[in-house]
């Protein structure tokens, strides 16, 4: 009996930092190997067409693969965009600056397309609502990239979470900071007015609200600035993020989020990522760069090689067979979501189909409708900032309040912001029709 075999064209929009360490390899390795889902038989993953502002990057990834990718086409500016769109590619991975997810992200779901975004999804209520509605009505998956849901580590957590074995989260504090390259050299395009909540604790608020489930009721926020923008502009350096959750126990959670992104680039690892989460019954310490191996090379570390190596998130590995691979769970979560997509299109007889998209939606790591929460929580924190940037620190953001669903509350101010009318937990945009 031959095993079924389907093409699955791809299209990509970002040509930068996440497309080389992470869609690169899982491109280059599908191209090698296809998939194999039990329910689709065979999936060919093919690159067909990088889409970036200028092509500078895409023309360089290009010469530098060599072949590893296969042929693609090189597309720019928003012709090139249009054409992706109208091309036949059935998915389309969005790897651009966070701000300019949504309308892209829009644009391919109504082009009939599935779609994976980089994380931050988006940066508002409101655009979550509008892309979930598209993806609905046009029985389309809208996905976004969480890899830190997929590290062991971070697997081991949740399973002991949710097997019991850890009961009941009551504080934590989590860390990520960036070397100052990121802030002054690779994102320089586009950080005016941003901050490295948005870009890095985006990750650790998905961890804590995926593993550990709950609402989140009340977020709040401070910042430094001075080394990227002035000390009084609105471009942050450092952000400390503060959310709090209740439980249907009863009892209520705290989360630290620090994050900063104007650390020395000599980091012994390339960046700096610590967590520890406080049970009833226990404590979980992780620190994702001392994973156990340190290394020394004479006049290479910690600059050029990095002395203490994150090997588990995407590393490059002379397999014990010979083969030369670059894996980890940065890869692995986009090969996933591209058998989420085949599981949907070939999985089953056509009939099927919308119970098949249905129950690919139903995942809650990676669906945009279960990333209200996290898109809540960034949203709120950026409204924060913004007022503490005109003057106003210290305000404090309720969710489901009797106000509306996001509500920002000024020192002093007697009437607050409303900045999302409808709840977060419970109501969202009436269902849709399919088209
Ligand atoms: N999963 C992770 O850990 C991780 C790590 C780094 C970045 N990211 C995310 O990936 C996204 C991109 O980050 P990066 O570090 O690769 O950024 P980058 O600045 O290195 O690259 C951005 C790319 O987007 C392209 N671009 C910008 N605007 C565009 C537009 N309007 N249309 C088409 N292309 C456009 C640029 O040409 C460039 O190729 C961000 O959302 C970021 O948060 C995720």
């Amino acid at each position: 009996m031959s095993i079924p075999r389907h093409p699955l064209r791809i299209g990509m929009v970002g040509a930068g930092m996440i497309f080389d360490e992470t869609y690169r390899p899982a491109f280059e390795k599908l191209r090698r190997q296809p998939i194999y889902v039990r329910e689709t038989g065979l999936v060919d993953v093919a690159l067909t067409a990088l889409a970036s502002r200028t092509g500078h990057r895409a023309v360089r990834i290009q010469k530098e693969a060599d072949g590893a990718l296969g042929p693609f086409q090189i597309l720019t500016g928003e012709e090139g965009f249009e054409s992706l769109l109208h091309s036949d590619v059935s998915a389309i991975c969005i790897a651009t600056p966070d701000d300019r997810h949504f309308e892209l992200a829009r644009r391919v779901l109504e082009a009939g397309k599935h779609v994976l975004i980089e994380k931050p999804s988006v940066l508002s209520l409101a655009e979550l609502d509008a892309l979930d509605a598209i993806a609905r009505s046009h029985q389309r998956l809208a996905k976004v990239v969480y890899h830190k849901l997929l590290d062991p580590d971070h697997k081991k957590l949740r399973t002991l979470v949710v097997d019991g074995v850890l009961d009941q989260v009551t504080s934590g504090y989590c860390s990520l900071l960036e070397p100052k390259s990121i802030a002054l050299g690779q994102f320089t395009e586009w950080i005016a007015g941003r901050n490295p909540g948005t870009y890095v604790a985006v990750h650790y608020i998905k961890l804590v609200d995926f593993t550990f489930g709950g609402r989140l009721k009340r977020i709040s926020a401070s910042g430094q600035r001075g080394t990227v923008g002035t000390p009084v502009g609105s471009t942050w350096d450092s952000v400390q993020l503060r959310l709090e959750y209740e439980y249907d126990s009863g009892r209520d959670a705290t989360f630290d989020i620090h994050t900063s992104w104007v650390h020395p680039d000599n980091f012994p690892g390339y960046v700096e990522q610590e967590v520890q989460f406080r049970f009833v019954n226990g404590v979980w310490n992780g620190h994702s760069r001392k994973r156990g191996v340190e290394l020394t090379v004479e006049n290479r570390t910690p600059t050029e090689l990095k002395s203490t190596i994150n090997n588990h998130y995407n590393a490059r590995f002379l397999e014990p067979w010979g083969d030369r691979t670059q894996r980890g769970y940065g890869v692995e979560v986009i090969e996933r979501f591209f058998e989420e997509v085949a599981f949907v299109e070939w999985g089953g007889d056509l009939d099927d189909r919308p119970n098949r998209w249905q129950s690919i939606r139903k995942l809650k790591y990676n669906d945009l409708s279960s990333d209200r929460p996290s898109v809540a929580a960034v949203q709120g924190m950026e409204a924060i900032l913004q007022s503490a940037a005109r003057g106003d620190a210290g305000s404090v953001v309720t969710v489901d309040s009797p106000q509306g669903g996001l509500v920002q509350w000024s020192i002093g101010q007697q009437n607050p912001v409303v900045l999302y009318g409808p709840k977060i937990y419970g109501e969202r945009a009436p269902e849709q029709e399919p088209i």
